[in-house]
């Protein structure tokens, strides 16, 4: 995995946004997986910045989100698809045909699950999937204890889960209690990650999962098991790291090391 901390979370966002409109630039039709939550909301601003002041061209870019709550309507304010309009796609020129968010209010989830595992595998696969982490160490809602072989279904979420994302909520009962999620299979299957994370609050999960062994009870650490792997921290989520020496040197030093191995 690559580490590069960067001082705040604007910086955070500024970067991840350069890493994800990079590789439109080299691959318009770019297959592209998107996050929801606090997280990405800079890195979406920023991407929106680039698209409007460069002319980043998303017409040929597909997205398929990670993780819708079960039951909630695409309309519903609290719904992950809600969320991406309001953030990110209404302010690019994504063509709304293709874009993939689950529905959440659908009347077969398995089957679903199954159509949109299908839909991924058809665009050609996730060149790119953008990652946040939750407090227990989920990737999208892959609760501890998630098959790293999983694939996109419906899984019940963590107690952790629900009182995190309360504060989304009117009242923690409104939190819904499933969600429809990309497994941790379908998400190693992306070409390259990258994972993004800010705050205090984040510091020991992100210590676990880049620094501690692998294992299902923290299926971020699945990302170790990827070969192109990204993760971008701000200082105060990188803060309970103990090598941050070592992964600024490299930060640093990454073009020379490059041009000396010929890349
Ligand atoms: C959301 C998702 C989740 C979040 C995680 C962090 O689509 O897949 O895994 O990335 O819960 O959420 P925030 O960014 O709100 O801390």
């Amino acid at each position: 995995m690559e580490i590069i901390i960067t001082k705040t979370y604007e910086d955070m966002s500024r970067v991840s946004a350069e890493i994800i409109a990079r590789e439109i630039k080299r691959k318009h039709n770019l297959v592209l997986g998107l996050a929801t939550g606090d997280t990405p909301i800079g890195t979406y601003k920023e991407l929106v910045k680039i698209h409007r002041n460069e002319g980043l061209d998303f017409s040929k870019v597909t997205s398929f989100n990670l993780d819708e709550y079960v039951g909630l309507a695409p309309l519903h304010p609290n719904s992950y698809n809600f969320f991406m309009r309001e953030n990110l796609f209404r302010h690019i020129n994504i063509n709304p045909e293709n874009v993939y968010v689950p529905q959440g209010n659908t009347d077969d989830p398995e089957e679903y699950c199954l159509w949109y595992e299908e839909q991924i595998r058809k665009s050609g696969g996730i060149d790119l999937q953008v990652l946040g982490i939750g407090g227990d160490g989920h990737i999208a809602f892959n609760e501890p204890g998630s098959s790293f072989a999983s694939r996109t279904r419906v899984k019940a979420l963590y107690r952790q889960t629900i009182e995190d994302n309360a504060r989304f909520f009117a009242k923690i009962e409104d939190v819904p209690r499933f969600a429809i999620t990309m497994g941790v299979g379908t998400i190693l299957e992306a070409r390259k990650i990258i994972l993004i994370a800010n705050g205090r609050k984040k510091a020991d999960v992100c210590a676990e999962f880049i620094e501690g062994p692998v294992t299902s009870q923290i299926t971020a650490t699945a990302l170790q098991l990827h070969t192109e792997a990204t993760v971008v921290l701000d200082e105060e989520a990188a803060s309970k790291l103990s090598r941050t020496e070592y992964y600024n040197w490299v930060r640093d030093h990454k073009h020379s090391v490059q041009k000396m191995i010929g890349r």
